[in-house]
């Protein structure tokens, strides 16, 4: 797998997937390591998930990084966030303030913790367009390391500014919901084989791994965290992750092929 500034570039989120069952946590996490994967998405928001991810990653912690966030407006709950994850990983690779919230608050305190050696990177997210005004002027101030953010052939608003912005400012960009989120709507009507025929030769096998594919072909992507409950499609998924990229006629037919 390519790897770009954040390690492999396709990585894996946990959003409404193993949630408290740890068996099932440990037979996706295992999927995403062997077929090449390193970072591990998280969230106080996910319910049990992140208990679960640090139990799946117990004996392999090594081999993994771990992003997870805080999701809170009070810093003391943050802060309290912030301790479970030790609990659950010891260290944090990137740290991120999820859509947002109270970002101002909790920033002082996690630059201290990455000063102690206890975070790697800070990140910040948000999911909804109408607050990426708010996520430019957080890239702005200079402090974080990494901004998470959707971008998929039916949502492209963040190209406009915020990748231009990143790219100027040399922060790193992850990808969510690259199928469009819960539900994977890009996903509800998938081309005839004959359709993917031309993608073939490129490396492509199946439509999700094309979406995967539009996305990691924008240079200033370093990783996408396509999310799944499901083993084999962790694996299918990663295999999206080597080159050849798509170039700009590429991309434009996976975009067509989504009615975008
Ligand atoms: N505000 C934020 O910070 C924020 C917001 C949204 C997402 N995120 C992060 O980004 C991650 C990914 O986004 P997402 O979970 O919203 O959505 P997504 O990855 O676009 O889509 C997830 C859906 O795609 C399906 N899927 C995955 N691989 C597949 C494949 N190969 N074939 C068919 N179906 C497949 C999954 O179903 P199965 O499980 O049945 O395979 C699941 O329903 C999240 O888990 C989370 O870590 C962060």
């Amino acid at each position: 797998m390519e790897q770009r500034r954040l390690g492999p570039v396709v990585g894996l989120g946990t959003y409404r997937t193993f949630e408290g069952d740890v068996s099932a946590a440990r037979a996706v996490v295992d999927a995403a390591l062997s077929a090449g994967g390193r970072v591990f998405d998280s969230s106080p928001m996910y319910g049990a998930a992140e208990a679960s991810l640090g139990a799946a990653l117990r004996d392999r912690r090594a081999e993994a990084t771990v992003a997870t966030k805080i999701w809170s407006p009070s810093v003391e709950e943050g802060r309290a966030q912030f301790e479970a994850q030790r609990w659950f990983f010891h260290s944090v690779g990137i740290e991120q303030i999820h859509n947002l919230v109270a970002w101002e608050e909790h920033l002082p305190w996690i630059e201290e913790e990455k000063v102690a050696g206890r975070i790697d990177r800070i990140g910040v997210t948000h999911w909804s367009a109408g607050s990426f005004g708010e996520l430019e002027g957080a890239l702005r101030t200079g402090r974080f390391d990494v901004v998470q953010l959707p971008l998929n052939p039916g949502e492209r608003e963040s190209e406009a500014r915020l990748l231009p912005l990143a790219e100027e400012l040399g922060i790193a960009v992850i990808v969510m919901s690259p199928f469009g989120g819960t539900g994977a709507p890009l996903l509800g009507h998938s081309p005839s084989e004959a359709e993917l025929e031309p993608l073939r030769e490129i490396g492509v096998e199946t439509w999700p791994q094309a979406l995967l594919k539009w996305v990691l072909s924008d240079s200033r992507v370093d990783l996408v965290i396509p999310a799944s409950r499901r083993p084999q499609r962790v694996h299918e998924n990663a295999l999206a992750g080597a080159p050849p990229w798509f170039g700009p006629d590429e991309r434009a037919f996976v975009a067509r092929l989504t009615g975008s």
